[in-house]
């Protein structure tokens, strides 16, 4: 028997299609199979510095399968060890409120957390579970690039609609011959880039772990105009930069643990393409519609097999894992393994050579 009987729930850093899902897999599981209480912490490890939390029984999670976002609500600025604590002039110190949260992991009694998130929300989980915490990761992320597991859900729904957005963009560059630059979440990893672009026919996708030459993507612009296919579709990862420069960043805030957001590439490459090229160029940033959204079946699945192994992984006696897919397999791997580490496309993924032998440009 296990001494565990009621356990916290959160979802933590950038939402994503799935996140409901999961929180309904592990209450259910948590009540149906185990009889256990589940305590949702809103606003991931927010909540828990804050005290803010919400009893979740069948009844609250019934429904919730097909919602994008997330009922627990998100946060991607809060590391409980360098908590940014802002003052009324907008002025902010770094301090340690480890302490606040476990007095409220105690307060109400919480014998474990499942923990939702990517790299970001492990590496704060990590903390806790030092602090003698038992911790469950469950990996999300539109991006994919958690260490330890060969997907995350969220994945799978972000490449579907930005799939859907380029065979948009397709048929007016089409129309228009014009050359059209998409640029797609992913933060250091170009997985959205590689596998929507691969799915979309796109001409050239330019990915963060391969430095491009803009050379070498105006020659694909206008090779393709000069013989015969008027418009060219270029997939950017908003982390793609050029051979020798730097990537493009939209934004930085002191308060995050996690300061950078990328994000402008497509538009210099726009400027640039058309200026050598003269073929007319217009950009299109996704944004955050791929992070909503109903999610795809593959990511409901995945979600809901993650949601039931983490109950499943906790309650058989197996502390701080992570829950991971291995081949088809779900399974688990030390929670460590994935705290503040990045997955980036490893320049031999097979997809590289499949793009390349379909004619498909990534601009070195
Ligand atoms: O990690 C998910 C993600 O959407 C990245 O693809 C993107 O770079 C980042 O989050 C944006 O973060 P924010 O929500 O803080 O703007």
């Amino acid at each position: 028997m296990s001494d565990i009987k009621r356990i916290g729930v959160l979802t933590g850093g950038g939402d994503c299609p799935g996140l409901n899902a999961v929180i309904r897999a592990v209450t259910k599981s948590a009540i149906v199979d185990y009889g256990l209480e589940v305590i949702g912490i809103n606003d991931g490890f927010l909540g828990l510095v804050e005290d803010r939390t919400q009893p979740l029984t069948d009844a609250d999670v019934s429904g919730i399968l097909t919602r994008g976002g997330t009922i627990l609500g998100s946060n991607n600025k809060c590391n409980p060890k360098k908590f940014a604590d802002v003052k009324p002039d907008g002025s902010f110190e770094i301090i340690d409120v480890t302490d606040r949260c476990m007095n409220n992991i105690k307060k109400h009694g919480i014998d474990a957390l499942v923990v939702i998130g990517g790299d970001g929300t492990m590496a704060c989980a990590k903390t806790f579970v030092d602090l003698g915490v038992n911790c469950i990761g469950v990996p999300k992320t539109i991006d994919n690039d958690l260490v330890g597991t060969d997907v995350t859900f969220g994945f799978a729904t972000a490449v579907a609609t930005a799939t859907e957005a380029i065979d948009r963009i397709h048929d007016t560059a089409a129309s228009h011959h014009r050359a059209m630059v998409v640029e797609v979440m992913g933060r250091n990893a170009g997985w959205i880039a590689l596998h929507a672009g691969l799915a979309s026919g796109s001409d050239i996708i330019l990915l963060p772990e391969m430095p491009f030459e803009l050379d070498k993507v105006c020659q694909v612009v206008e090779h393709r105009r000069d013989t015969g296919k008027g418009f060219s579709i270029i997939c950017v990862s908003e982390g793609a930069m050029p051979k020798g420069g730097a990537q493009v960043v939209r934004e930085v805030d002191p308060t995050s643990p996690d300061p950078i957001r990328l994000g402008g590439i497509g538009r210099l490459i726009t400027e640039q393409i058309e200026a050598k090229t003269g073929v007319e160029t217009r950009n299109t940033v996704l944004g955050y519609i791929q992070r909503g959204g109903t999610p795809v079946p593959e990511d409901r699945v995945l979600a809901t097999q993650f949601g039931h192994h983490a109950i499943h992984t906790l309650l058989s006696g197996q502390p701080n894992r992570l829950i991971v897919m291995h081949g088809r397999a779900v399974t688990h791997a030390p929670l460590e393994a994935a705290a503040g580490k990045q997955r980036t496309v490893p320049l031999d993924h097979p997809l590289l050579a499949t793009a390349l032998a379909v004619g498909t440009s990534f601009g070195v």
